[in-house]
Formats: structure tokens, sequence, C-alpha cells
């Protein structure tokens, strides 16, 4: 008789702490539950927010474009003299705001595309090309630039490599930063761009420079917006510090990736791998 009241005793302890355990567990899934709504209406806010981000730049950057066109065509204009000879000051002075508004011009062309990427509004639109075209068509880009006797730019051509189904212009877009880089960050010796197939068919576009390299902590800061490592070429060279963020977006929607590796003083390589057929799928769903 005494043993079942303990045992009584022990079972209604037990329902008892039973209980109030699982008052307290409901309380704090109330919790849980009132904190993801709170996540949500941040996650929400946050969306909103950058969505508002990317549309303002583009409407910004669009809006520069014009006027931007006008100061280039102005000054080429009166640069080939069109409306009477200049005087060696003019000219100077002119030369000035043509390279201010084209660097201008790059640096809006590059906002706008950031805030397509950041909005999905960047559309990939793949086709079949030729690697030897796409090198072509950047050794000629390149030749007027090429000012430094010092620096070789070499395009090592593939002996054979199938014809690509990708978007080549973003392609470009992306391999034109690399090397553009490249040469500004190089005083002396060579620029080399290679290409090389991968497994699983993927193709690998590198740029080789010989010149200041990175140090390895920054490996990663270099492909965010705006990051750009002070040095004493920095100053002297055109950027705003968007085209590695840029390429590495644009190489992401060809569905690829973008690498680097680099020693500071002895050169570095930055590489695009990206499928060599871009599905049709991938397409859609980007
Ligand atoms: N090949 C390189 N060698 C050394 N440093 C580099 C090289 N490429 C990029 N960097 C560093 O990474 C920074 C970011 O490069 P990124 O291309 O994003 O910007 P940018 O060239 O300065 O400007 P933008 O490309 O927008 O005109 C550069 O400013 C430079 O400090
Ligand atoms: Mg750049």
């Amino acid at each position: 008789m005494a043993a079942d009241v303990t045992v009584e005793a022990a079972l209604a302890e037990a329902e008892r702490e039973i209980g109030l355990l699982r008052a307290e567990l409901e309380e704090t899934n109330r919790g849980v539950v009132a904190l993801y709504a709170e996540l949500d209406v941040q996650a929400e806010d946050l969306r909103r927010a950058n969505d508002l981000k990317s549309r303002f730049l583009a409407y910004m950057s669009h809006e520069f474009r014009t006027p931007i066109s006008s100061l280039l065509s102005i000054a080429r204009i009166l640069l080939d003299e069109l409306d009477g000879p200049l005087t060696e000051e003019q000219r100077k002075q002119l030369e000035f705001i043509q390279s201010t508004s084209l660097e201008f011009s790059d640096m809006v062309n590059d906002l706008l595309d950031l805030a397509k990427v950041e909005a999905g509004r960047i559309d990939v639109s793949p086709a079949w090309f030729d690697m030897v075209d796409l090198f072509a068509a950047l050794r000629g880009m390149f030749k007027p630039v090429l000012t430094n006797p010092e620096v070789v730019l070499i395009f090592e051509e593939p002996d054979s490599l199938p014809t690509l189904y990708n978007d080549g212009k973003k392609l470009g877009q992306i391999l034109r930063n690399f090397i553009s880089n490249a040469l500004k960050f190089t005083v002396r010796g060579e620029v080399r761009v290679s290409v090389r197939r991968e497994e699983g068919d993927m193709v690998t576009f590198a740029v080789t420079d010989t010149g200041i390299g990175i140090a390895p902590e920054l490996h990663d800061s270099v492909f965010r917006d705006y990051s750009q490592i002070d040095s004493p070429i920095q100053k002297r060279v055109r950027g705003t510090g968007l085209g590695l963020s840029l390429s590495k977006r644009l190489a992401e929607l060809l569905g690829g990736s973008v690498s680097l590796h680099s020693e500071p003083s002895k050169g570095s390589t930055f590489s695009v791998t990206v499928p060599l057929r871009k599905s049709e799928a991938r397409v859609a769903d980007d």
C-alpha cells in the first residue's frame, strides 16, 4: 500500500515536471516563431533596400551616359580641328577633358552592369564562337594602349580547342578587365593570356603578369566592390575598383568562377573558368 502511494506520488511529480517542461518548450517555440517572423520582416526590408539601391544605380548610370557621350563627341570634334586650329595648350586641355570623360564613362558602365547583375536583369546570350576570334578581338583592342615598351602582351593560341557555346561578349568583358589590370600593375616583363581545357567540359582562361603581385591576405578582398590596394602604382592609374567584382559576378552568370594566384613582387594570375557549353537550363534559371 505504502509502495503504491510512493509510486503514485512519483508519477504525479513526473507528470507535473513534464507539464512544466512542455509549457517551457511551448514558450520557447513561441519565441522562436516570433524571432523568425522578425527575421522575415528584416530580410524583406533588406531585399527592398537592395532593390532600391540597384534601381537607383541603374537609373543614375543610365542618365549619366548621354551627357558623357556629348562631352566625348564635342572633345573629339574640337580635337579634330573641325572648328579651326588649336594651340598646344588648348589641345592638352581638351585631351584632359577627353581622358577624364572616358574614365567617367568606364565607371558609369561598370556601375550600370553591376546594378543590372544585382537586379538579376543581365541576360546571358550564349552563341557559338571561336577562341581564336576572341583573342584576335582582344589583341586589336589592346594594341593602341600598349604604351610601355618594357611590357609585352602575349596571346598563347591553343592548337586545338573546340568551339565554345557561351556568352563570348561577357567572357571578353572579364578578360578585358584582367588584361587591363595586368597591364596597369606590371612595369616590366610580360602579360600572358592562355587557355586550357579542364575536366568536366570546362575551359580556363588565364591572364598571368610579372607585375607587383597581391599579398595573400588580400586575395579575397580584391573581388569586392571598390576594393583597391594601396601602392605607388595605384595613384598613377585609372580605375574605380569595380572591374574584378563585376568580373566575378559575370563569371558566375556564365556558369563558372574566377580565381587568383599571386605572390607579391613576382606577379599574378587571374583565371576564369567557364563551361564549354552553357546549358540552356542554366540560362533559364539565371
Ligand atoms: N594584375 C594585378 N596585379 C596587382 N594588383 C592587381 C591586379 N589586378 C587587380 N589588382 C588590384 O585589385 C584592385 C581591384 O581591381 P579592379 O579591376 O576591381 O579595379 P580597378 O582596376 O582599380 O578599377 P576598374 O577595373 O573598376 O577600372 C586594383 O585596384 C589593384 O589594387
Ligand atoms: Mg580593373
